[in-house]
């Protein structure tokens, strides 16, 4: 699950120009090894189906039953030990994007998938993320140094990758206009306010003046934390300061006193590619999907195992459980890159979707955070009254077989926080299914669920903690079944659920991107 940011407003991320891609197997195709008893490709579907009949048709007390808490186990030891390939470049076991760590798990996932012969198909879908590693950093405000200075997110280095040297120059307004910038900006460093346009576009603005470096200060007390977006060539090196320094430094800079500064910033910002992994099995109506997904990465503080190990495994686990069946309903099952740096796989992936293969998505479900060691049954609150028509209907699958089972659930806000915004966004059904990351559990909570009132429902949530020890069986056991009814419901048929609308004011609102990232733009 991805840090809620605080503004969702436009910006241009990563996902310039997608062209229309369309069904997995046109994409990336990947073909189990040769030494698979099957010889033969997949051209033939008669062949295919007949391989078919002999499997029992799908039944979900059947899939639930074929679940297992140790099977799942067994997968998050071998997550562990992806993670810690990463420690030589960071210190410590990560699965963050662009990590070794990162890039086993989706080699364990697509050889995994591989192993089950032909059921699937399987393909990668592969988008470009653009990083940034600060290694060091400092701001020297007259005498002092800034206790408050935070590089901004996907910010360039200082010159030469050493510290710079120059006057703080108070820029006008808020730095969004060429004419705020005075002459003397050149060669200086640019000291500029908060608000009125996005960060990036005040580096930019101070790049283009010949500064050498800028300082954005807040207008609240708090520290400024957030990103400039995408690189340009003109952006500097930037820092945020937090408020009680900004307004000080802005108030003699105002009253005309001189103010010199130090800036230094040690940065790496770079491209890379990445992929999002799917598989599709080839039997079942091919025009009637039901899709689902996790997230194959982490944050770079920690390995990730609950966030979201446990969502790719268990997605993962009911891909292989479900080989043993007949479907009549296509299954497609997604693990999507770089939710943890702004939901991009999944963005890339729903946007990049034409009218044609959109339509063949009956609904998406999103499996993030299966097994927080104080969980709560959670269920995304998504009703058809604001979110496409079918996403009330999933919501209520879930309450029904949480009460079947005598347990109990909370609603959460469907407010896009993980992979289901995309979808949602594009106009296809959603929802979902979680156990809690920063929130505090409540007391009614304790009493519905054990565990412990006033604390976190992850404790270790984005931390190096979210480790093996960071998982409740109980809890991931029950949603790996969940997962599996889900499925498998929809795996036999759609009757009951709505049919997918062309045009919907859905479709419309999902055409306009929106920024989703963990840090602020503005
Ligand atoms: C769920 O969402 C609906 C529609 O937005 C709202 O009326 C209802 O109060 C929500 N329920 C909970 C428990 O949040
Ligand atoms: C459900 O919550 C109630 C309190 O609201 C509690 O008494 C009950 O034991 C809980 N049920 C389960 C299965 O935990
Ligand atoms: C998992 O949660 C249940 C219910 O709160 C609790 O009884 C159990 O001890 C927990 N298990 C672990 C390994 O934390
Ligand atoms: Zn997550």
């Amino acid at each position: 699950m991805a840090v809620l940011s605080k503004l969702a407003l436009a910006a241009s991320l990563a996902l310039c120009g997608v062209s229309a891609a369309g069904i997995p197997q046109q994409q990336h195709p990947l073909t189990a090894p040769s030494s698979s008893s099957s010889s033969s490709s997949h051209s033939s579907s008669h062949e295919t189906a007949s391989d078919y009949s002999s499997l029992p048709l799908i039944d979900t007390e059947a899939l639930q039953d074929s679940i297992s808490v140790d099977a799942l186990f067994k997968r998050a030891e071998k997550f562990y030990k992806f993670a810690q390939t990463s420690e030589e470049d960071y210190g410590h076991p990560t699965r963050v994007i662009g990590s070794t760590g990162h890039e086993r798990t989706l080699n364990y996932i697509v050889n995994t998938l591989l192993d089950q012969g032909d059921y699937y198909s399987i393909s990668t879908q592969e988008f470009p993320v653009t990083l940034s590693n600060v290694f060091e950093s400092q701001l020297v405000l007259g005498n002092d140094v800034s206790k408050s200075a935070v590089p901004m997110g996907l910010t360039p280095a200082t010159k030469d990758r050493e510290p710079v040297h120059g006057h703080l120059v108070l820029v006008k307004n808020n730095g969004c206009d060429a004419s705020d910038y005075p002459q003397n900006v050149k060669g200086n460093i640019a000291f500029i306010r908060r608000g009125e346009c996005a960060f990036g576009d005040k580096s930019i603005g101070a790049g283009k003046a010949g500064a050498k470096a800028a300082v954005i200060y807040n207008t609240e007390p708090e520290e400024l934390h957030g990103t400039l977006g995408e690189p340009t060539e003109y952006h500097v090196a930037t820092f945020g300061i937090d408020g009680t320094e900004g307004k000080k430094v802005a108030d003699e800079l105002a009253s005309g006193e001189s103010v010199s500064a130090i800036a230094y910033i040690d940065a790496e910002v770079k491209k890379i590619q990445t992929v999002n992994v799917l598989a599709q099995t080839d039997q079942g109506d091919q025009d009637n999907c039901v899709m689902l997904g996790g997230h194959s990465d982490g944050v770079a503080e920690g390995p990730g195992i609950n966030d979201d190990g446990s969502g790719s495994m268990s997605v993962l686990e009911v891909a292989v459980q479900l080989t043993k069946f007949k479907v009549n309903n296509c299954v497609r099952f997604a693990w999507w890159a770089a939710e943890e740096e702004g939901l991009l796989g999944s963005d890339f992936y729903a946007a990049s979707l034409s009218e044609e293969e959109n339509q063949k998505i009956r609904l998406f479900m999103d499996y993030d955070m299966m097994a927080s060691p104080n969980f709560a049954y959670q269920i995304y609150n998504a009703t058809n009254a604001e979110s496409p028509a079918g996403s009330e209907e999933l919501r209520n699958l879930y309450v029904d077989w949480y009460k079947s089972k005598g347990l109990n659930y909370t609603f959460i806000p469907f407010d896009g926080r993980s992979d289901y915004d995309g979808f949602i966004r594009a106009g296809i059904p959603a929802g979902g299914i979680a156990t809690g990351a920063e929130a505090v559990k409540t007391k009614e909570e304790a009493e519905m669920f054990g565990g412990r009132a006033g604390e976190w429902l992850d404790p270790c949530y984005h931390q190096l903690c979210d480790d093996l020890n960071n998982l409740n069986r109980t809890a991931w056991e029950v949603n790996t079944k969940l997962i599996a009814h889900s499925v498998a419901t929809y795996a036999l048929s759609f009757d009951g659920f709505p049919k997918r609308e062309l045009d919907t004011e859905m479709n419309a609102y999902g055409k306009t991107m929106k920024y989703h990232g963990p840090k602020l733009i503005l």
